[in-house]
């Protein structure tokens, strides 16, 4: 087992697409977003993620635009002090940006237009050539390359193959069942797919639907390098400002 894999705690990183999402709904013609009427600042919330202990920032740019937008990610990564990492389909057009842009690492997702939010991992099995062509272009340029993939020993082994350092564990199937009869057999899915892509030399990551209660199962999972978690530090930040919110997860992760 890679033992140089495993960090002291678990490292967050803070998705703050949500908090484009909210300026998006007010200033989605405002040709300039650093106008200082543009609110929420997202570069001052990521700013307020790092002080509350955020281990690195995560955006998603759409195909559609609808919350990140071009020019945030080159502002984040100018000015933030962790690490950024871009969540991005694999088109050309998101390769060209990604290599402009020289982020930590990339996380590779599915995009379908109609979806509110990510709602599947990659199938990297039925685009084994085109996900490989991706992560090779990100290697080559010393990006770290993350696939966003289903929880299942099939998709784990492609990712494998397909050249990627780090997969990222969709954890939407198992948030979605926390709350019911299924809490079991979902984390039991969750651990076995991390231990064998653990075993397999991957950075083991997750990501989706992780919330205040059920960090308390996920961060049992000792292969877990990174967890990305969006929705719900960005709604507890509604009543506790960013810079808490992140604090008090990050303090649920240890
Ligand atoms: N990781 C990936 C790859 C995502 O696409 C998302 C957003 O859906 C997240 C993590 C964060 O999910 P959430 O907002 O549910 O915490």
């Amino acid at each position: 087992m890679p033992q140089n894999l495993k960090p002291s705690s678990l490292f967050l990183g803070v998705n703050i697409d949500h908090v484009a999402t909210v300026r998006q709904a007010r200033y989605r013609q405002e040709p300039d977003l650093t106008h200082p009427k543009v609110e929420p600042d997202i570069l001052a919330l990521a700013l307020a993620a790092e002080k509350g202990g955020a281990d690195g920032i995560t955006v998603h740019l759409r195909e559609d635009r609808r919350h990140i937008q071009d020019a945030d990610l080159f502002r984040l990564r100018e000015a933030i002090e962790t690490r950024l990492n871009f969540e991005m389909a694999c088109t050309d057009a998101m390769v060209e940006i990604a290599l402009k842009l020289k982020p930590k690492s990339v996380c590779l997702v599915p995009e379908a237009r109609e979806e509110v939010t990510t709602e599947g991992g990659l199938d990297v099995l039925a685009q084994q050539s085109r996900v490989q062509a991706v992560v090779d272009a990100m290697n080559a340029a010393g990006i770290v390359a993350s696939l966003f993939i289903d929880p299942t020993m099939a998709q784990i082994e492609a990712a494998k193959a397909a050249g990627a350092l780090a997969v990222e564990l969709h954890t939407g199937s198992f948030a979605n069942a926390y709350y019911s009869d299924g809490r079991v057999q979902a984390t039991e899915t969750l651990k076995q797919a991390s231990a064998h892509a653990h075993a397999q030399g991957l950075i083991v990551n997750a990501g989706h639907g992780i919330n205040y209660d059920n960090i308390t199962t996920i961060r049992t999972i000792p292969e877990l390098y990174e967890l990305n978690i969006g929705h719900s530090i960005v709604s507890r930040a509604l009543s506790i400002g960013l810079e808490e919110a992140v604090r008090e997860m990050k303090s649920l992760m240890c």
